[in-house]
């Protein structure tokens, strides 16, 4: 028992669970990402009961982004905000989709285990066919292969290091189901209990509004980049949507989109004093902007000055990524040979 501890053999009931979590490369990070997937899942790492893994997902970046340079720029932009942030590479196993190629052997194998008809059902998929029959098109027009197989490789993705939890918004509670399916037909086809299935965590982020009032998100193009300047910041800031109000007038702070951003950095007593200040009357939008970006800067100071050091030294953050692929091969390895076992190729 002793020697089997020591050399690191845990047995099972000792095995820290696993928490996986990735993001899609597709445009530079900003504020409603933050909130919404990059603060919560730092917060998580944090717990070191568990084992975890996060990962910058390229390869599903290039079923709808075709420029080769901004794929390239934003891995490093993902990669140096969680790091900005705090994001322990020491702590946690950081890497990229390209480096672990053990995954695109699993997608396949998946792949022969997931019914056409599931990939049929995806949102992702089922959203461009409608609107392509909306615009009387032919219903596959302009779909590539890639994004109707896409939640095979993130099933890939989850499976291949045993996730047992992943955090997911509303958009992605679909794919875990998913990959919950695949692995339960694979499971049963080959009378195994290889894969685990992994169970959803709800994110714990907050739907920031964005510029217009709707959801911040890249597709509405209301965002805001989280590593502007001070002096755009500002400038994005006053341009936020509010209400024709006077300054005099009371104002109910929960109906307005501004209020829910400076509550996701300010303390609960910053919270109630303006919410307070503003039912009273006598407090102008430009006042709560002024306040928002002097909240936001404050919070921003250094990771900002983080973010910058990396980000001009792209080399720095290949060689963390890369140590996190070492780190996470040689399980992705010794777990795809059972699978290769278990299908009979070896
Ligand atoms: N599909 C996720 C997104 O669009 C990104 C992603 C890919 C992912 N693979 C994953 C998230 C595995 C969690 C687990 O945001």
């Amino acid at each position: 028992m002793r020697t089997q501890a020591r050399s690191g053999q845990m047995g099972h009931g000792m095995q820290k669970k696993i928490y996986l979590t990735g993001i899609k490369p597709t445009g530079t990070p900003h504020f409603g990402n933050y909130l919404g997937a990059i603060r919560p899942t730092i917060q998580a790492s944090q717990n070191l009961q568990w084992d975890h893994y996060y990962f910058i997902a390229d390869y599903h970046a290039i079923n709808a982004l075709y420029n080769a340079n901004s794929v390239r720029q934003y891995v490093y932009e993902v990669a140096a905000t969680w790091l900005a942030f705090g994001l322990n590479p020491d702590q946690v196993t950081l890497y990229r989709q390209r480096d672990v190629p053990e995954l695109f052997e699993l997608q396949w194998i998946l792949t022969c285990c997931t019914a056409k008809g599931l990939l049929n059902r995806a949102h992702a998929y089922k959203a461009q066919r409608d609107l392509n029959l909306e615009k009387h098109h032919d219903s596959d027009h302009g779909i590539n292969a890639g994004l109707y197989a896409y939640p095979v490789l993130m099933a890939a993705d989850i499976l291949l290091f045993q996730a047992h939890k992943v955090p997911v918004g509303k958009d992605q509670f679909q794919h875990l189901e998913m990959a919950r399916d695949i692995a339960q037909a694979f499971n049963t086809r080959y009378g195994v209990s290889l894969f685990t299935l992994p169970e959803p965590e709800a994110e714990s982020g907050l739907v920031l509004p964005g510029l217009d009032g709707r959801k911040m998100s890249k597709s509405y193009q209301n965002t805001i980049p989280l590593f502007e300047s001070p002096k755009k910041l500002r400038t994005l800031i006053n341009r936020f949507v509010t209400d024709s109000s006077r300054p005099e007038d009371p104002k109910d702070a929960e109906t307005a989109p501004i209020f829910h951003f400076y509550r996701a950095f300010a303390t609960e007593t910053q919270t109630a004093s303006l919410r307070e200040r503003l039912l009273q009357g006598g407090m102008g939008w430009g006042e709560v902007k002024a306040e928002l970006f002097s909240l936001v800067d404050a919070a921003l100071a250094e990771p900002r000055a983080r973010y910058a050091e990396l980000i001009e030294n792209p080399a720095k953050i290949d060689s963390i990524l890369t140590q996190g692929a070492e780190k996470a091969r040689p399980k992705a390895q010794a777990f795809l040979h059972e699978v290769r076992q278990a299908i009979g190729v070896i």
